[in-house]
């Protein structure tokens, strides 16, 4: 953790809101950008003045390390309302140290704790009719760290602009998801970046997924980059397997993203005493599962989609499908989940964040 004297955030409010122009029933996921935006810059080996400005095009030199050499981190994180009106972030501080882990990966300098948490509460203060109220309704929070430093020298930047753009969402899938197991392409490999959340970790998912959209699947299950033998992730969420009634995940390493909400789904289910089991699950375990009736269910987790159910997978041209149980895990935690961020039910763990 780093902090940097005290922030004294500057805020330049908009003269006119671009609210009216957004159809709130009727969103892309990520395409609407509230009225206000955060920026800080880094020189000198130091963050400058944090600034909240009106949304706005940026002047980047095309010379810029992050457009050669990807020095890019983000984040994703969501701002709910209850229905009294009161706003609430979920477990923030979990994305304010992976931010900084994503950044020390990348060589990029850490943010001040400070500067992160004062943005938020201003930024949602500033721009709260944008959050909508009810369930899968939300302000999609995208905190990121690029390379401004202008020279393509093939060498860490020295100077860096940290931003977040706010955007509000409606849920992120429309129903349950068909994936195909990875056996050629790989997210991540050992000593690699997929445990950061480094832009061109997620770029370059986009052509494997691109071909598994052309076979007709939405997502790819990645295996490991060696044998792709073992279940790792799914698309851009962590992954989870209900073989009878325990549930399996992969252990966090630094192939795979330490998740927030994986990390809250492995809480929830060992609060209802629910079996888990955090370890390496084998392609073959799970066609055997899937073939003699012991695989219930697999779901994705992330804060873009929360809880994705498979409907159904494909391992060496053949598909598997599988039937949602009624005792679902996937809408169990899903609901549960929802509950504790739009302040519907009890928080025993203390996740929910207010905002002031
Ligand atoms: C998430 O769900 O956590 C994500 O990072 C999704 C984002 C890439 C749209």
């Amino acid at each position: 953790m780093i902090t940097q004297e005290n922030s004294n955030l500057i805020i330049k409010e908009i003269d006119t809101s671009r609210i009216g122009a957004v159809d709130f029933d009727n969103l892309t996921f990520g395409s609407d950008f509230s009225d206000h935006m955060f920026e800080c810059d880094y020189k000198n080996g130091k963050w400058q003045e944090p600034t909240i400005k009106p949304y706005g095009l940026l002047t980047i030199s095309p010379a810029a390390k992050v457009f050669h050499y990807g020095q890019a981190v983000f984040e994703g994180m969501k701002a709910y309302k209850d229905d009294n009106g009161d706003v609430f972030l979920f477990r923030p501080e979990k994305n304010f140290e992976r931010i900084n882990k994503s950044s020390k990966r990348m060589a990029i300098p850490e943010f001040p704790e400070d500067y992160f948490f004062d943005a938020l509460h201003a930024l949602l203060n500033l721009d709260k009719e944008w959050i909508r109220p009810g369930n899968g309704n939300s302000l999609y929070l995208r905190p990121f760290v690029m390379a401004t430093q202008v020279g393509v020298s093939a060498s860490p930047a020295d100077k860096y602009k940290f931003m977040i753009l706010m955007s509000p969402v409606q849920s992120y899938y429309s129903g349950d998801v068909k994936v195909i197991i990875a056996q050629e392409y790989s997210r991540s490999a050992n000593g690699g970046v997929g445990a950061a959340k480094a832009a061109g970790n997620y770029g370059a998912q986009f052509y494997p997924t691109n071909l598994a959209k052309e076979q007709g699947y939405d997502q790819v299950i990645w295996t490991d980059a060696n044998e792709h033998k073992y279940l790792e992730e799914a698309g851009t969420m962590n992954v989870f397997f209900r073989i009878n009634d325990t549930l399996i995940t992969a252990p966090i390493s630094d192939r795979i993203l330490d998740g927030v909400t994986r990390n809250s789904v492995l809480a929830l289910a060992e609060r209802a005493g629910i079996k888990t089991d955090v370890r390496k699950l084998s392609v073959d375990e799970l066609v055997t599962a899937a073939s003699d009736g012991s695989l219930k269910e697999i779901f994705g987790s992330g804060t873009a989609a929360v809880i994705s159910p498979v409907s159904a997978f494909c391992y060496n041209e053949k598909d598997y499908t599988l039937i949602k149980p009624a005792d679902s895990y996937a809408t169990r935690f899903k609901k549960e989940l929802m509950d504790i961020q739009y302040n519907r039910a009890e928080d025993s763990f203390g996740w929910r964040i207010a905002v002031k």
